[in-house]
């Protein structure tokens, strides 16, 4: 059985699913992939925190040195936010020949194409399963399960805070502030909500997601973007005594060359099935040329939903590894990791 070293970066509501899922797992994962899954550290903020996991059964760091310059990591599965602090690390790890997972749409919104491209020339693994719709496989839906499609037109509920705060205000009657404060508790807000209520986290998802269906990048300014704040619990009732429902909708279309992307409240009838996805859930909707309208429906955040996301990356890089030690000629009878570190 081969041994895979892993690290994470933060050990927050996704991070933890992670471990979780990991441990409840173990021995399952391991037969299937036919490997140890060796978790050699964990980078975080606070050392001292309380941890919702056993922490003396792992290496806790706020270090990042640690793991920037242990040679002996396979896999970095990123789960802690930022920006360009990630980014700089992430970017360090590729070059060194490391795979990576991460959460972070925040971080690929901005620097998707030069990580794609990154990982292309390392010939490594760059995946991001969770950075949309936390849960929902959109990103393996999109590049496997469509791939035989051309993708016009894609549109969904691409943030479960928001959609938990409309829920909320419509469905319970709950102030906006009141479901604020409960989506944050469930771990479903980011650190900073402005970007859930404003529809910026819904911005970065649309950004990623054009890239993986047309095949092309835009920026977010690309995007219109409008979030919620302005629609009020009579905006609600009103919409739904004509029949529709307000939703916070992502959408793209390629026209030719040219996308058009936004993130907009939006009414829709109540005959749409997106009118009928309620609170954390997410859905997307993804028109293919051949297959015609699909659509997705799961929970958009929270630990192990989005956990799941994140494992199965993991799983996906592992089954890759083994793929590129299968193709290597015979004769090279070293230790894994180096042998792949000597093709970088
Ligand atoms: P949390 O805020 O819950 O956790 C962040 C973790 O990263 C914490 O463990 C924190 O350390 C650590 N961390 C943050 N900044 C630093 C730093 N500068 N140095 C060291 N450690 C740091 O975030 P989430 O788990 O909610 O989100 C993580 C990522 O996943 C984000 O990119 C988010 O957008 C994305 N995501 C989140 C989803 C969700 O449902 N929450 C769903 C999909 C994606 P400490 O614990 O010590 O504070
Ligand atoms: N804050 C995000 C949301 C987490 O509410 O959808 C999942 O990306």
């Amino acid at each position: 059985m081969k041994k895979i070293n892993i690290a994470l970066l933060g050990l927050g509501t996704v991070g933890t699913g992670v471990v979780n899922i990991l441990e409840e797992n173990k021995a399952q994962l391991e037969k299937t992939m036919d490997a140890l899954i060796s978790i050699k550290h964990i980078y975080v903020k606070n050392i001292k925190k309380d941890r919702a996991i056993n922490t003396e059964l792992y290496h806790l760091t706020d270090d990042i040195n640690d793991i920037l310059n242990d040679e002996t990591l396979d896999i970095v599965v990123e789960v802690m936010g930022g920006i360009d602090q990630t980014y700089g690390y992430l970017k360090h790890l590729m070059t060194n020949g490391v795979h990576v997972i991460t959460a972070n749409k925040d971080m690929l919104a901005v620097h998707l194409e030069e990580l794609e491209t990154l990982a292309g020339n390392k010939e490594i693994s760059l995946k991001y399963e969770a950075s949309v719709a936390g849960g929902i496989p959109i990103v393996n839906a999109i590049n496997n399960g469509l791939n035989a499609n051309g993708i016009k037109h894609f549109m969904g509920i691409f943030n479960g805070t928001s959609n938990f705060i409309l829920s909320k205000m419509s469905i319970d009657g709950l102030s906006f502030d009141e479901a604020l404060a409960i989506a944050t508790e469930l771990g479903y807000a980011e650190a900073d909500p402005t970007a859930d209520v404003d529809g910026i986290d819904a911005q970065r998802k649309v950004v990623i997601t054009s890239f993986l269906a047309f095949n092309k990048y835009i920026t977010l300014e690309d995007c219109v973007v409008q979030g919620i704040r302005e629609v009020s619990s009579l905006d609600m009732r009103l919409a739904a005594k004509l029949g529709y429902s307000i939703k916070l909708i992502g959408q793209a279309y390629l026209d030719h060359d040219r996308i058009e992307a936004s993130v907009k409240p939006t009414c829709l009838p109540l005959s749409h099935q997106l009118s009928h996805v309620n609170y954390e859930y997410n859905a997307i909707y993804i028109d293919g040329s051949a297959v015609g309208d699909t659509m997705y429906y799961g929970k958009g955040a929270g630990s192990l939903a989005t956990g799941s996301a994140v494992v199965s990356d993991l799983l996906h890089v592992i089954r890759y590894i083994d793929t590129k030690l299968h193709t290597l000629p015979p004769h090279f009878e070293i230790e894994s990791k180096e042998l792949l570190r000597k093709k970088h």
